[in-house]
């Protein structure tokens, strides 16, 4: 059982704050990622949930326990960091267990707990083999097991994965969710990877300098992003965005003038807009449409890279009225460089964000899975 609790936490370094008054409730067994530009105190908050920083104000609560005094080994929280700091001149059985045997566990119970960790990470061949006879993912492995032996309640993870190639990465990823799902264990993990976030988070927190801009699923932060800058944030390649004005505001949602003469109306709660106001319109790749059909409103423009993937192609288009956008087609389609585009933008699809870059509420917001099926 581990529930962790942020109250207010500040930090700052001198005269720099790098936390503004974070405030988090994590749930037992939560699997939680923090996200957010290099910078914005990712690694500071979560040294400061293990103990290896003091806040300067605020309180760190596990289980109902103010813990902000206890130092790091007294709090239940094992961390791995992305560099593996494992002893070069121990092998892999001495360094699973060191922390066990600074704590001065009896013999047995090290024994034990090192092989029982071995079999989850599938270490045991390798248990007396030296740090340098490992490849990076089995040396990331050991880091996580001297994690696991620990037994700790709350595991945190700084970036564990970036050091790795994009194989390794992937088959890692994989078995952290598994992990996870075996230990029960309450997990917080950093990540500039967006597939890493999407799919081990139950919640994603986005973070920017110093706050909190958004806390929740992946899918609610990818649909009903709050503003301008997590609905940038969440999704590669990042979502267009697109200056307008509002035309007319109606039961039907606001209207908005765009590039070229078109118009769209974007079904969301108009809420202090009025005609006149700009806005800034929001489209992601995968949602916009090559060609005049399927779509609320055509922008013209012409493809300045035409990027293909495979299975999609990414499509970065100029001249959309001053600005440029990136348009995901699923396949191989018919465009080449220069070639002059239609872009069809599907109305349902579009977020509209006010001058202070909140986004407006849609009309018909995304619900998840089990709330979808309850209202049916
Ligand atoms: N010991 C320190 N003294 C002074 N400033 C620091 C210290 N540690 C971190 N900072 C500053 O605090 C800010 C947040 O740093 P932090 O390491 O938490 O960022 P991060 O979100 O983890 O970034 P990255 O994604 O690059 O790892 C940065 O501006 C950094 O320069
Ligand atoms: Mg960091």
């Amino acid at each position: 059982m581990a529930n962790l609790a942020l109250h207010a936490i500040n930090k700052s370094f001198g005269a720099t704050e790098v936390l503004k008054g974070v405030d988090l409730e994590i749930e037992d067994r939560e699997f939680i990622v923090f996200v957010g530009p290099s910078g914005c105190g990712k690694s500071t908050l979560l040294r400061i949930i293990a103990g290896l920083e003091d806040q300067t104000s605020g309180e760190v609560e596990i289980d109902g326990t103010n813990v902000s005094l206890l130092p790091p080994a007294k709090r239940g929280i094992a961390m791995v960091f992305q560099s593996y700091a494992l002893y070069p001149h121990m092998n892999v059985e001495r360094n699973m267990g060191f922390g066990l045997r600074q704590a001065r566990a009896p013999l047995a119970e090290i024994k034990s707990k090192v092989a029982e960790a071995a079999r989850i990470l599938q270490l045991e061949p390798l248990l007396r083999r030296k740090p340098r006879e490992l490849s990076g993912g089995q040396r990331q492995r050991v880091a996580i097991g001297r994690a696991i032996v620990r037994n700790p309640k709350v595991f945190l993870f700084d970036e564990p994965l970036s050091n790795l190639d994009a194989a390794l990465r992937v088959q890692m990823r994989v078995e952290i969710a598994r992990l996870h799902h075996d230990l029960n264990a309450t997990m917080i993990y950093v990540t500039h990877d967006q597939v890493e976030a999407m799919t081990l988070a139950d919640r994603i927190v986005v973070m920017n300098l110093g706050v909190l801009e958004q806390v929740g699923s992946p899918l609610e932060l990818y649909h009903n992003p709050r503003n301008l800058f997590v609905a940038g944030f969440i999704g590669s390649p990042k979502m267009n965005f697109i200056s307008c004005t509002a035309q007319a505001v109606g039961e039907q949602g606001v209207t908005v003038s765009l590039p070229g003469d078109a118009t769209i109306t974007v079904p969301v709660v108009p809420d202090g807009v009025s005609p006149g106001t700009p806005l800034t319109l929001g489209i992601r790749p995968e949602h916009a449409l090559l060609g005049e059909r399927g779509g609320d409103a055509v922008l013209s423009g012409t493809a300045l890279v035409v990027e293909r993937l495979g299975g999609m192609t990414d499509i970065h288009i100029g001249g959309v009225g001053d600005g440029m956008m990136v348009l995901q087609a699923i396949g191989e389609p018919d465009v080449d460089v220069d070639d002059a585009l239609s872009i069809s933008l599907p109305a349902e699809r579009c977020h509209l964000f006010d001058g202070d870059g909140k986004a407006l509420t849609k009309l018909n917001p995304w619900q998840p899975r089990a709330a979808r099926k309850a209202a049916a």
